[in-house]
């Protein structure tokens, strides 16, 4: 593939995740970062020296510039609706962070123009690419573990003195706390195993970071037809970072831990149930610590692009995450289950 045909890409975001894909993007044959936009302009300069890009403090730089054939937003949470839309509009690919906007009304909007651009977008659930969860998928989706009963997840990590200053706690610009920061990558997970609930119930505390009306901890029970049920905690106050996701199942159960990292070696545990009882066989995957999932999420986007290939975190799983995300908040409010 000669350089111009690789695909031209505008990082809008230059922060913690922009410098991710950034980085990624530019080390996939096929895609060169072209752009590297933030209103701070330290940041966008940075990425921009490392990559040879060029600059700009508006993100609408990248819609008029010919160059750029894929926009990648990794704003706060309160700008992926207008970047995402308008890129989409101006016949860029897009892939926008994790959520899909702050709400379901957002998300509505950005697949929304995504079906009239008819260009790809890809929502950031990088964790459906994790190693260990992509096995675990693998394996239940081959009945290693028969018949889905129940899931059971947690996430958490314990935030940082002066959290309360950044965007994340900031209702105008996050839309939600915990549960829209790390939970959403939870509810996708559990779609991709579990499908859509038909009814979900949740509580939420503001513990110990001074962050009301936003949620530094929840608590949600997703329920289905049928009778699975699947629970999650997510925390801004466990303190020691934790990732957890378990699937039960008639015949066994997948525990896949940790991200690699601070949330310690990914690794994956299959139980297969003794029919006698007792212990059951045991058999664990180990993965190396360096988090891959952000290149293979790249990858997928780029065959999505090119090859028309199947992908995940479509506009669909987006929107089914937001709409489980907003009726767990009225759950919240309410104090009632919301059926879907
Ligand atoms: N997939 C994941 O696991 C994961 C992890 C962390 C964050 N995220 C998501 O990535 C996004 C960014 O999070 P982050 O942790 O990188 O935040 P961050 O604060 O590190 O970076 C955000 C950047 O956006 C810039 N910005 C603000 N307004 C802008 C504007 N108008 N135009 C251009 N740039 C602007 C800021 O200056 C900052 O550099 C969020 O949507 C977040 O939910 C995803």
């Amino acid at each position: 593939m000669t350089n111009n045909a690789k695909l031209g890409v505008a990082v809008v975001g230059c922060g913690q995740i922009g410098a991710r894909r950034a980085e990624t993007a530019a080390r996939h044959p096929g895609s060169e970062l072209r752009l590297a936009v933030d209103t701070n302009a330290e940041a966008a300069g940075e990425l921009a020296a490392r990559y040879g890009a060029r600059v700009s403090s508006d993100w609408r730089a990248a819609l008029k510039d010919d160059s750029i054939g894929i926009v990648m937003a990794a704003t706060p949470n309160a700008l992926l609706r207008d970047i995402a839309a308008s890129a989409l509009e101006s016949g860029k690919h897009v892939l926008i962070e994790k959520p899909m906007g702050r709400n379901a009304a957002d998300a509505a909007a950005i697949a929304a123009a995504a079906q009239r651009s008819g260009k790809t977008l890809k929502v950031g659930f990088n964790h459906r690419y994790h190693p260990a969860l992509m096995k675990a998928h693998e394996l239940f989706a081959a009945g290693a573990i028969g018949t889905l009963i129940n899931i059971r997840a947690r996430y958490g990590h314990g935030s940082r003195p002066g959290y309360e200053r950044e965007w994340r706690a900031n209702a105008e610009l996050a839309g939600g706390g915990e549960l829209t920061d790390q939970g959403v990558h939870l509810i996708d997970l559990i779609h991709w195993f579990a499908g859509l609930p038909k009814d979900v119930f949740a509580y939420a505390q503001t513990a110990v970071w001074p962050i009301a009306p936003l949620e530094d901890n929840a608590f949600a029970l997703l329920r289905y037809d049928g009778g699975v049920v699947a629970s999650f905690h997510t925390s801004w106050t466990q303190w020691k970072n934790l990732f957890s996701f378990e699937i039960f199942g008639t015949g066994g159960s997948i525990s896949a831990e940790g991200l690699g990292g601070s949330y310690g070696p990914e690794h994956l545990t299959l139980s297969k149930r003794n029919p006698r009882g007792g212990a059951p066989a045991v058999e664990t995957f180990a993965f190396e610590d360096t988090d891959r999932s952000w290149e293979l999420e790249w990858q997928d986007f780029m065959r999505a692009i090119v090859d028309q290939n199947p992908y995940w975190g479509t506009p669909a799983d987006g929107v089914a995450a937001m709409n489980v995300l907003s009726a767990l908040y009225a759950s919240i409010e309410s104090g009632k289950p919301v059926t879907l």
